[in-house]
């Protein structure tokens, strides 16, 4: 642990805000802190973030940002928390944040349930063709309805694959098992019985075997070194070629090119995507295949789900310059 958190308390906090914040948020923290925001909004560059870590003594990130060690390098003596907007701390290298003495927290819990919903809606949306049946009626195609029209799959009764059964894989079977899908998981460590219970899930102690065997597959792990292309082209090819691939968690977790040319051989039946690889940019083989539906990396966008992410991030730095730790605190071993 660092021998003083904020030794300079006599002085408000210098918070630097990387992207907009709900309103609500953005005026709490003008209330409580000396806060630098980002009125334009867009991603900061590079030579942005190290200005503002040089000088900051927290800096509010988000998913947009790359906190790497050369950024870590650059932070000045004063910078002692990272307050990330988010649960997902993949941009942030860790363990240059440890070896410097700087904390890290992020957002876990109060955007399960809307990303579980997200992730639902891409189960139900690619096997349905919602977004090709929009796309018709828009496009002024639609000649009515027809006994044999955009016929898609039923959901009720496959078998849904989960990777990740952590609170949102969780929250996903639990949607899942509604809808009339079985429910099984691969996991590093198998769950209780008392969750594994009322899903009736099955546990699959090789990714492998699971994807063989499932009908939907939906990723709900981190990104981590060991997670990295956890879907490349040798697992794409041992998935079913009526199975569909959902991926609400990170792009970094799929090989997208790989991807691209398993959807566009009919090696898998569809694909539904909230986020990619390199966003914003997304593989141009994804975007001329009808079977794919492609979302803006929405998972936690609602209104009271960032809301409830900012209040957190001011409840992690107030705690955190309290002198306690924070209860959001990524690392366990300052
Ligand atoms: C998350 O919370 O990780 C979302 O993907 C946005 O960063």
């Amino acid at each position: 642990m660092p021998a003083t958190r904020f030794a300079k308390y006599d002085r408000r906090l210098k918070v630097h805000v990387t992207r907009r914040l709900p309103q609500a948020v953005e005026t709490r923290m003008a209330e409580l802190f000396d806060v630098e925001l980002n009125l334009l909004d867009l991603p900061m560059s590079p030579e942005k973030l190290r200005a503002a870590v040089a000088v900051a003594d927290v800096l509010v990130s988000t998913v947009t940002d790359t906190i790497d060690a050369a950024l870590i390098g650059a932070a000045g003596p004063d910078l002692k928390l990272i307050a990330n907007f988010g649960v997902g701390v993949d941009h942030i290298d860790l363990e240059a944040a440890r070896a410097r003495g700087i904390t890290v927290t992020n957002t876990p819990g109060v955007l399960t349930e809307d990303t579980a919903d997200m992730v639902m809606a891409l189960i139900l949306s690619v096997p349905r063709r919602l977004a090709e049946g929009e796309k018709l009626v828009r496009a002024g195609a639609w000649a009515g309805w027809s006994p044999t029209g955009m016929l898609g799959h039923r959901i009720g009764g496959k078998r849904l694959g989960i990777v990740g059964m952590g609170r949102i894989g969780q929250a996903v079977a639990h949607r899942a098992r509604a809808f009339g899908l079985s429910i099984h998981y691969h996991n590093r460590k198998r769950l209780p019985r008392a969750v594994e219970g009322p899903l009736e899930a099955t546990w699959w102690p090789t990714l492998e075997a699971m994807l063989e065997r499932v009908d939907i597959v939906s990723l709900n792990c981190p990104e981590t070194p060991e997670t990295h292309h956890l879907i490349d082209d040798a697992r794409l090819r041992l998935m079913q070629r009526h199975a569909y691939l959902i991926n609400a968690a990170r792009g970094t977790l799929v090989d997208e090119a790989a991807l691209a040319q398993c959807l566009a051989r009919g090696g898998i039946a569809g694909a539904g995507l909230d986020v990619f690889e390199h966003e914003p940019a997304i593989d141009p083989r994804l975007l001329d295949l009808p079977n794919v539906v492609l979302l803006p990396h929405l998972g936690s966008a609602t209104f009271e789900g960032r809301q409830a992410m900012g209040d957190k991030v001011i409840t992690n730095i107030r705690v955190f310059a309290d002198g306690h730790r924070p209860p959001d605190q990524v690392l366990a071993d300052y």
